[in-house]
């Protein structure tokens, strides 16, 4: 039983269930800390931008066919990687969504959001996939499986009273899915304790399970690509984002080679290969009266060079010299190189087969002269799709923001007035809308004169989350007519609390509509592991 079962947005530091706390690991109380099962507080979403390498939606929304509100809305505010995603649905190619549930509690308008989006990508043409976490739920929160297989219940009617095609999709729970299980299994030979660690905080005390559920959830990431590669776009919020990392470099671990570009037959680290590659740019092989760029004329012009000319630091500087002294005459000249990571030696020996034009056979790699990068890319995941790897593509994800809660501060299903459930009473939901904390001012006047506060008045947010749905001048009509102090709380929260009662009455209709849908699901409702 757990005492305590947060949305993924809301504060939780405390220990739930004697399951080990991650504290995600050294972030400061003021910065933005990512931790998957613990507190995630995002105050300042730039700082996703600048510290975690998450880029912004704005740049890429018009490569996205018919965005969707929450995206054209910014609540929808970062990615990772989605181009190829958004390329795929543009041009009716293959893609996939997918995105996971831990049932712990009920589902509330916070998952309503990634329903929405797993939906949206569905409607557009992806494969959509949405998994129960039940063996997370078990592990990392101690969950019975009465209690999850009551929660796995709820989500599902709810992603299908929105709109989740289940025959077109695919529903599982992780505990049931036997190929996700071997998959997991394969994926954590490519990671490690020390590793998990560093990501998630991981130390000593955290139990085996706890563990597995990791290598679980990367499983989950990666299974819309088990039958082929394909774009795959993981919707979340931001606190996923280090599992959303670690399954990009497994998917990229799990590859048979390893393509780059390289100069010399030996390799070079990524800093050490830019200064190779801009001194091949630069020098002329008539200045070391010779015909050919050899290592050592690289290594003595970079040594002529002082330090404060070159875009590298001390160490690097030594290392690379080092490899091109010791290369001596050997010719400097670009090439593609792939490095076999993971290959069978048939695989091997069918790359080096397939490879055209000029090509050298190294022990572990094979350097082709004749071929850019992307169509050794290309033809690399061929050869190992053909000898029975998986040629990965690194999963994309998608972000949304927290919502605020109702009562100001975090939403958290710790504190009920604070959200809500997608199961409420429609009255209930009306009632806590019209109990909602504003962004308006002390009083009437002041709000006609100076406008509310709409950007941190969390009824805008409803507003604009859910209540106007895909009506943007409704949102927009709304936020400027409370900045502009046309529009008063009172009346503002009455419209919406009676939006919220109609959405809560149409949606718990649609749920029983779909009960039938769901029973016919291709989707276990019953653990077998239930008592
Ligand atoms: N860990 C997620 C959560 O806490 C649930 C989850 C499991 C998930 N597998 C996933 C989310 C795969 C996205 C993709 O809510
Ligand atoms: Fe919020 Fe509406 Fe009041 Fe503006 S008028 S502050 S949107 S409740």
């Amino acid at each position: 039983m757990t005492g305590d079962d947060p949305l993924e947005e809301s504060e939780s530091g405390e220990p739930t269930t004697g399951e080990p706390v991650t504290d995600g690991g050294a972030a400061g109380a003021d910065d933005v800390a990512l931790d998957p099962w613990g507190s995630s507080t995002v105050s300042d979403y730039r700082k996703l931008f600048e510290e975690f390498g998450i880029e912004e939606v704005d740049e890429l929304l018009e490569e996205v066919p018919n965005p969707h509100y929450l995206m054209r809305r910014g609540v929808i505010f970062g990615h990772r990687d989605y181009r190829p995603v958004a390329e795929a649905l543009r041009e009716g190619k293959e893609a996939a969504v997918l995105s996971g549930f831990m049932p712990t509690g009920d589902p509330h308008i916070g998952h309503k959001l990634v329903f929405d989006e797993i939906i949206w990508h569905q409607q557009q043409g992806a494969d959509a996939y949405a998994l129960i976490a039940d063996l997370e739920a078990n592990s990392a929160r101690g969950m019975s499986w009465e209690e999850i297989d009551e929660h796995a219940r709820d989500y599902l009617l709810s992603l299908l009273a929105l709109g989740f095609d289940p025959e077109e999709g695919t529903l599982y729970r992780q505990s049931t899915n036997r190929e996700l299980q071997d998959l997991a299994f394969e994926l954590g030979s490519e990671a490690n304790f020390s590793e998990f660690q560093a990501i998630y905080g991981f130390d000593g005390e955290t139990s085996v399970s706890h563990m597995q559920s990791v290598v679980t959830q990367m499983a989950d990431i990666l299974y819309p690509q088990l039958e082929e590669p394909k774009p795959t776009v993981i919707p979340v919020g931001p606190d996923q984002d280090p599992h959303v990392r670690l399954a990009r470099d497994l998917a990229e671990r799990m590859r048979f080679f390893k393509v780059s570009k390289a100069f010399a037959s030996f390799e070079l680290e990524p800093g050490e290969r830019d200064v190779v590659a801009e001194f091949y740019e630069r020098l002329d092989p008539a200045d070391f009266d010779d015909d050919q760029l050899r290592c050592v004329h690289v290594a003595e012009a970079l040594e002529e060079t002082p330090l404060s000319d070159l875009e590298v630091d001390a160490g690097t500087l030594d290392s690379v010299l080092t490899k091109l002294r010791e290369a001596g005459m050997e010719p400097v000249r670009p090439r593609t190189r792939f490095f076999d990571r993971r290959a069978t030696d048939e695989a091997f020996e069918a790359l080096i087969d397939a490879v055209d034009g000029e090509k050298r056979v190294y022990e572990s790699h094979v350097d082709a002269f004749d071929l850019d990068v992307a169509a050794a890319e290309e033809l690399a995941r061929e050869i190992e799709l053909a000898h029975g790897g998986y040629g990965f593509r690194p999963p994309s994800s998608i972000y949304h923001r927290f919502m605020t809660g109702l009562t100001g501060g975090k939403m958290s299903s710790s504190i009920p007035a604070s959200h809500i459930s997608l199961l409420d009473d429609p009255e209930d939901g009306y009632d806590k809308v019209k109990a909602a904390t504003t962004g308006g001012r002390e009083t009437a006047e002041e709000q006609r004169e100076k406008g509310g506060r709409a950007d941190e008045c969390p009824v805008y947010e409803l507003y604009a989350y859910l209540l106007a749905g895909d009506d943007d001048e409704f949102a927009k009509r709304v936020y400027d007519e409370c900045v502009g102090g046309e529009r008063l709380c009172g009346d503002c929260k009455e419209q919406a609390a009676q939006l919220m009662r109609e959405f809560l009455e149409e949606h718990q209709e649609k749920r029983e509509e779909v009960e039938e849908l769901l029973e016919a699901a291709d989707v276990e409702l019953e653990s077998p592991r239930r008592a």
